[in-house]
């Protein structure tokens, strides 16, 4: 498949105002914002609202959003009539706005879009990012949980905003906590988009670009965060949407569903646990391994693991299962949840091979 990003992209301090110049653009009457409970008491909100008469609010998106939350938004979009909507918020709100913004006139619930996605009328979404990790302003994937308590994709072109608004002052405000895990999950989706089986030159390109400039940035801007480093950390984790957009995810981000759900670990530090073992398990199938430990200034595979793992330690994020409160006896029903083949698998993965990371991490 060719490369495909239909995106508008802006990027840049104060690119926050640009959003009134892309609703006026497309005759937006009544948008829905759809945010945190956080988001209503910054000066971004107030600026909104004064300059935005119609706007209706949906604040109420939870981390790792569910089902039910979207179909709540999406019952105000079509009680109040709107006509577009705004997400501003991390990974959790841009993932449940976007699904919002595809169920206008919808009869049906978020749950039966997992049968098929079958979108009646779509009204324009915007969407404004304020942590730098997710990338889900330019991609057209949703996590949502569903009913049964696990994370699950919805996946469609749909899903793709019309614009992403990405403006590093947005993350100014993100504790060192947040700042630590979705900077970590742009890093690993940008290794993850590296190493895929899906990836083309372009997402080469982008990939290979975050993850240097992550890497560089992280501890920085985690530890002593500054304007700089917050512009690197937002620019780092747009280019890495910009290329797992196109590829996908593999196996780590697998994998972090089931440690999210059984010990509540944050999605990045869920993904980034697994990403030095798969470093050394793909590297039986790819050279892009070893081009990646390159990356970062060395020359095998070991030194890698080791540059990772001391970019997860400089962040405060767990190295070893038994930290985030994994016992022995739970890793059969953790592998039962990771054996789904992504197509960006470089390799695929058996229970036994998971079994031999697990022993080693634990
Ligand atoms: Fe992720």
């Amino acid at each position: 498949m060719a490369y495909f990003l239909p995106t508008k992209i802006v990027f840049g301090e104060k690119t926050f105002l640009k959003i009134f110049y892309e609703l006026k653009e497309r005759k937006v009457k009544k948008p829905l914002l759809v945010c945190g409970k956080h988001f209503t008491s910054t000066m971004h909100f107030k600026e909104l609202k004064k300059n935005l008469k119609g706007m209706e609010v949906f604040s109420r998106i939870e981390a790792n959003p569910s089902t039910a939350s979207v179909d709540k938004a999406a019952e105000m979009m079509n009680e109040k009539s709107c006509d577009a909507v705004i997400g501003i918020g991390g990974g959790s709100v841009l993932d449940a706005a976007k699904v919002v913004a595809c169920m206008k006139n919808f009869s049906g619930s978020c749950e039966s879009l997992y049968e098929k996605i079958r979108v009646k009328e779509k009204v324009p979404f915007f969407a404004l990012p304020t942590t730098s990790g997710s990338g889900s302003e330019a991609t057209k994937y949703s996590v949502l949980t569903r009913s049964s308590g696990m994370k699950e994709t919805l996946k469609d072109d749909l899903f793709y905003p019309e614009a992403a608004i990405v403006d590093p002052e947005l993350t100014y405000s993100m504790p060192a906590s947040v700042t630590a895990a979705t900077g970590i999950d742009a890093f690993c989706q940008a290794v993850e988009a590296y190493w895929a089986a899906t990836s083309m030159p372009e997402t080469d390109e982008f990939a290979e670009a975050a993850i240097k400039l992550s890497f560089k940035t992280l501890p920085k801007v985690v530890n002593a965060p500054d304007k700089s480093s917050r512009h690197d950390m937002a620019l780092a984790s747009l280019t890495t949407a910009r290329a797992f957009s196109n590829t996908g995810t593999t196996a780590c981000h697998t994998l972090s569903y089931a440690f999210t759900k059984y010990y509540g670990l944050v999605h990045g530090f869920a993904v980034a646990l697994t990403i030095p073992s798969f470093l050394e398990f793909y590297s039986e199938s790819t050279e892009k391994c070893l081009a990646i430990c390159g990356f970062f200034g060395v020359n095998t595979i070991g030194e890698g693991k080791q540059k990772i793992l001391g970019l997860m330690r400089e962040v405060g994020a767990p190295t070893r299962l038994r930290e985030i409160g994994c016992k022995k006896k739970d890793l059969q029903k953790i592998i039962e949840l990771s054996l789904a083949d992504k197509l960006g698998n470089p390799r695929n993965h058996s229970a036994e091979d998971l079994e031999k990371i697990f022993e080693k991490i634990f």
